[in-house]
C-alpha cells in the first residue's frame, strides 16, 4: 500500500478523504455541535504531516446519510468549528462539494491552508460512484490521499472513483488501521483471543467464522449468546433470539467442534432482567436456562471472570461488541469487566469501533488499548477477509505519482 511517504506534496493541492462522519448534538445556542470528535482527532497525524510538508489541503467527508440532498442539518459546519479548535490554520468551509466556486477556492489555497468541502453525500453521484463527480473532485487537487478508514468499505466517488484519477496514497490513519488489523489476522502473537458481543449473530457471523479459523479462543457475549445457548438446547426465556440467528449459531458450533478450530466459549451464568431498563427488576442466574418472563441482559460474574482470564492470558486480543445492555447500570458489569481486562492485558489489544468503543469511553478506558479502530462496518469487513474498495483503489491502480 502506498503511503504519503511516496507522494511529493510540497506546494500541491492534496484532496484528503477523511471520515468525519461523527455524532452531532445540539449546543447551548441551539446550533449543532460535534458530540464525539474521535474521528476528527484520528485524522490529525495526516493533516499535520501534509501541512508540515507544505501541502494545500482540500478535505472531503460524508456526514450522516443525506441521500443526495442539501440537508443543512448535515452540513459540515459543526465539524469545521471543531477542526478550527484542533488545527491552527486558515480553514474555510466551501459552499458546496464541487463546482466553479469551490474550484476557485481550492486554487487560492496557500501552503498549509485547509479547505473543507461540504458533505460529499449532498451530491447524488457520491454513493453511485459517478465518474462525473469523481472527475469534478479530481479537478480540485493534484494528489489524492485516502485517510477515511471508516468509509473504506464503500465504493463511492470520493473513496474509490477519484483514486483512479490522481496520484494516490493511504493516509497515516488508514495505513495504521489496515496494518494493525491485517497484522493480528496474519501474524498474531498467540494465543489470539477474539471477544465477540452485540445483539445479532447475523451481523457478526462472518467475523465469528473467520476467528474460528484463525484464533485460539472465540469468546461470545451479549445478546448473541442466546442463539448459541438455544442451539445447545437451553431455554432462553424472553431473550433476543431469532431462528435465523440460531441456525447461524448451530453451524458455528459445528465448525468449532472440528479439529484445528478455535475453542468457543459461552457464558456459564447470566444477569437476567424483566426488560432492558435501568429500573428493571434483575438478578444473577447461576446457570444459563433463562426462566419464562425474564431476559438475559448481561453475562454473569463467573463468566466475566473466566473471560477476563482468557484476555489476561492472550498474546493478542480482538474485541468487538458489548457483553450486555451496558447502557443500563444493572447490566453493565460484564462489559465493564471485559473492558477492564482488555485495558490491563499485556498482549496486543485491538478494539473494533462502534459499541465497544462507546463502552470503553463510558468506563474511561479508551486510551488504555493499543488500537481503537475508527471503523464500524469497515473494521468488520476487513476482519471478515473482504477487500475494501477504498484500499484496493490505492494499490497501484491510480495514476503514478
Ligand atoms: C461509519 O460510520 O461506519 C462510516 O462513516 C460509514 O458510514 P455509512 O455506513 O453511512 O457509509
Amino acid at each position: 500500500m502506498r503511503s504519503i511517504d511516496d507522494l511529493d506534496v510540497r506546494g500541491k493541492r492534496v484532496l484528503v478523504r477523511v471520515d468525519f462522519n461523527v455524532p452531532l448534538d445540539t449546543g447551548a445556542d441551539g446550533a449543532a455541535v460535534v458530540a464525539d470528535d474521535t474521528r476528527i482527532v484520528a485524522a490529525m497525524p495526516t493533516i499535520g504531516e501534509l501541512r508540515g510538508r507544505g501541502a494545500r489541503l482540500v478535505l472531503v467527508s460524508h456526514l450522516g446519510r443525506p441521500e443526495g440532498k442539501q440537508d443543512q442539518s448535515l452540513s459540515m459546519a459543526p465539524v469545521v468549528a471543531r477542526l478550527r479548535e484542533l488545527v491552527d490554520a486558515s480553514i474555510t468551509l466551501a459552499p458546496a462539494v464541487v463546482g466553479d466556486q469551490v474550484k476557485a477556492l481550492s486554487e487560492k489555497l496557500g501552503e498549509g491552508d485547509v479547505l473543507v468541502l461540504e458533505n460529499v453525500r449532498f451530491e447524488p453521484g457520491e454513493t453511485s460512484n459517478d465518474p462525473e463527480l469523481a472527475r469534478a473532485l479530481a479537478e480540485l487537487a493534484d494528489v489524492y490521499v485516502n485517510d477515511a478508514f471508516g468509509a473504506a468499505h464503500r465504493a463511492h466517488a470520493s473513496t474509490e472513483g477519484v483514486a483512479h484519477l490522481l496520484p494516490s496514497a493511504a493516509g497515516r490513519l488508514l495505513e495504521r488501521e489496515v496494518l494493525t488489523l491485517t497484522g493480528i489476522l496474519e501474524n498474531p502473537a498467540r494465543p489470539l483471543v477474539a471477544i465477540i458481543g452485540g445483539a445479532k449473530v447475523a451481523d457478526k457471523i462472518a467475523v465469528i467464522d473467520r476467528f474460528l479459523e484463525l484464533a485460539d479462543v472465540v469468546v461470545i457475549g451479549g445478546a448473541m449468546c442466546f442463539p448459541f445457548l438455544s442451539a445447545q438446547g437451553h431455554a432462553v426465556g424472553e431473550s433476543l433470539c431469532s431462528e435465523e440467528d440460531t441456525d447461524h449459531a448451530r453451524r458455528a458450533l459445528e465448525q468449532a467442534a472440528r479439529p484445528g478450530h478455535a475453542r468457543l466459549e459461552l457464558p456459564v451464568d447470566l444477569v437476567i432482567g424483566r426488560r432492558p431498563a435501568a429500573d428493571s427488576e434483575h438478578r444473577v442466574l447461576s446457570a444459563v436456562d433463562v426462566p419464562e418472563g425474564w431476559m438475559g441482559l448481561d453475562i454473569g460474574p463467573v463468566t466475566a471472570e473466566r473471560y477476563a482470564g482468557e484476555i489476561a492470558a492472550a498474546g493478542t486480543v480482538f474485541w468487538n461488541g458489548p457483553m450486555g445492555a451496558f447502557e443500563h447500570a444493572p447490566f453493565a458489569a460484564g462489559t465493564r469487566a471485559v473492558a477492564e481486562a482488555v485495558a490491563e492485558a499485556s498482549g496486543l489489544t485491538v478494539v473494533g469501533g462502534g459499541d465497544s468503543a462507546a463502552a470503553l469511553a463510558r468506563f474511561g478506558l479508551e486510551k488504555e488499548v493499543d488500537h481503537l479502530s475508527t471503523g464500524g462496518g469497515a473494521t468488520l469487513e476487513l476482519v471478515e477477509g473482504k477487500a475494501l474498495p477504498g484500499v484496493q483503489a490505492l494499490d497501484g491502480a491510480g495514476v503514478a505519482s
